[in-house]
């Protein structure tokens, strides 16, 4: 399992996971203009050329935001996710990145305890901030 940058060519794969899992998905243009940004970094976890899990995350001085997160469904809850994040974190705190926020689901559980064990502390609420189904958003930060 191999951890790396996003290339153009994974945009197929990503768009197949991101479908399946989001009800307002990113579409593959919506990667592609992130993707191709200044400021932005996106990696994928890798087995056997397979994308498993992909994440991403924009900066702006020493502040960074993650916009992704996702594990394919079938690999999930192997520790790919915590895998995942905490190398993107890696690679941004090598980049100058010392705080980095994030928005999750209010009732996406497995997600808040990922980011708590990443060291990430809840500090705000965003209410009605999804739709589909419409759900608070809970702002979590790390200082790093
Ligand atoms: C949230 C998400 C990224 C987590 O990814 P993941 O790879 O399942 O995360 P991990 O495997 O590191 O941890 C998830 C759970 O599996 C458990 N786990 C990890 N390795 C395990 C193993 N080898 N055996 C058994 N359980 C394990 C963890 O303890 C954790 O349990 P918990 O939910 O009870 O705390 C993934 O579920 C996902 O893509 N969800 C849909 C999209 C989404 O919600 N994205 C986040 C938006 S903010």
């Amino acid at each position: 399992m191999t951890f790396r940058e996003m290339s153009v060519e994974d945009l197929e794969q990503v768009v197949e996971i991101e479908k399946a899992l989001f009800s307002d998905p990113w579409t593959k243009e919506g990667f592609f203009t992130f993707l191709t940004k200044e400021n932005t970094m996106f990696f994928v976890v890798e087995e056997k050329e397979k994308i498993l899990a992909y994440c991403s995350m924009q900066t702006v001085l020493d502040e960074g935001d993650i916009l992704n997160v996702a594990v394919r469904s079938d690999r999930q809850k192997e520790g790919i996710g915590y895998f995942l994040v905490d190398s993107m974190l890696k690679m941004a705190e090598m980049s100058g990145i010392h705080i980095v926020h994030l928005e999750v689901r209010e009732g996406n559980g497995t997600a808040r305890r990922l980011y708590e064990r990443l060291g990430f502390k809840e500090d705000g609420l965003r209410r009605d901030y999804y739709t589909d189904p419409t759900e608070n958003a809970v702002l979590m930060t790390k200082m790093q």
